[in-house]
């Protein structure tokens, strides 16, 4: 078996060399993104949010507002999921990634397909390969989960995230509603674009400790093709660094809080008030790193476009209604573009 098919974390435990697929090059670009400014680990400049306070309180809700018109991100404290849960969650989502590798392949995914567990999705020939392994499974809506992905260890693992799934669809719809209020728009604005049913997606996401870490990347800058994705980090370790004022500032690690960002649908809808932030994720060399991502989205195939309330004379719309796809996303990703430059009127 050739190093480039490995799982990275097969190969990050006998290497003497990094596989050449895996080795970033420092010309890539994204966007408009070329080589940001050196990274800052300001912990401020990432806002904690009491979501349990959207309702009653105006300044938090402001608080909120600012936060992801500017950075696209903010920590959120008070979420109403006990902390018991989460180390539940936690515990699988790493559970998983220490099964034995002939398990793990049982829930392998297909060559081009996004479902299942595996290695970066090889998009095309001269790209640089994420050094992560993750289990990408649709939670949301349940008709649609492919349960031969999920594991069947731990044996718990499809009730806790199936009601982990549940309870991120309701901070979905407490943030969607606060967000359209903090613009004195009609609360159900947002929600109202997302059809009949919710999509979720859930993406549990291993970065092994590399060698060489300077060298790669856990996941290469992007911006999330979700209306809003909530983040639940790794206890210990941190990574993701997210695109602000052309630097990399650290997210860091806020004990029991979600880091919640804005993905491009929502950044759509809100005719660019709200910022789907580009981000990425780095590694080291001592200590893996293992987080689980929840992306909330419109039903599938489901037009998008901007609020009409957003739409001034001094506003103008931004953006085409669009079907925003995983397809489309992943066709302008691999060119190195945003899928979001695409909608652009
Ligand atoms: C991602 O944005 O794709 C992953 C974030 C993380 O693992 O920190
Ligand atoms: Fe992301």
């Amino acid at each position: 078996q050739s190093l480039e098919s490995k799982q990275v974390q097969e190969i990050a435990l006998d290497y003497d060399h990094l596989p050449e697929r895996y080795i970033r090059k420092q010309d890539e670009e994204y966007g408009s993104v070329a080589n940001a400014g050196p990274s800052s680990l300001v912990s401020e400049e990432i806002p904690v949010i009491d979501i349990s306070l959207l309702t009653s309180s105006l300044s938090e809700l402001d608080k909120l507002k600012s936060a992801v018109s500017s950075c696209g991100c903010f920590q959120a404290i008070n979420h109403g999921i006990e902390v018991s849960f989460l180390d539940k969650v936690h515990e699988i989502s790493k559970q998983i990634f220490r099964l034995p590798v002939e398990e793990k392949k049982k829930y392998l995914r297909a060559e081009n397909d996004l479902e299942g567990y595996g290695n970066d999705m090889v998009l095309s020939d001269n790209q640089t390969l994420d050094w992560t392994d993750r289990l990408y499974l649709t939670v949301l809506p349940k008709h649609q989960q492919k349960l031969q992905f999920w594991p069947q260890n731990p044996t718990h693992f499809r009730e806790v995230l199936d009601e982990y799934s549940s309870k991120i669809e309701s901070i979905n719809k407490l943030v969607l509603k606060a967000l359209a209020r903090s613009l004195n728009l009609e609360e159900n604005c947002f929600l109202n674009q997302y059809g009949t049913t919710s999509t979720m997606n859930a993406r549990f996401n291993y970065y092994p400790p590399c060698q060489w870490p300077e060298k790669v990347l856990g996941v290469k800058p992007h911006a999330d093709g979700s209306a809003i994705t909530v983040l639940l980090q790794d206890k210990e370790v941190e990574g993701l660094q997210i695109l602000k004022d052309d630097k990399w500032v650290g997210v860091p690690i806020v004990r029991d809080a979600l880091t919640i960002n804005i993905g491009d649908q929502l950044e759509i809808m809100s005719n660019e008030v709200f910022k789907s932030p580009v981000h990425r994720v780095l590694v080291n060399s001592k200590n893996e790193r293992t987080t689980l991502a929840m992306f909330c989205m419109p039903q599938t195939e489901k037009d998008i476009g901007v609020v009409d309330g957003l739409v001034t004379d001094e506003t103008p719309r931004l953006y085409k209604n669009v079907t925003f796809t995983t397809d489309f996303f992943f066709e302008n990703y691999q060119k190195g573009r945003r899928a979001i430059d695409a909608c652009k009127i």
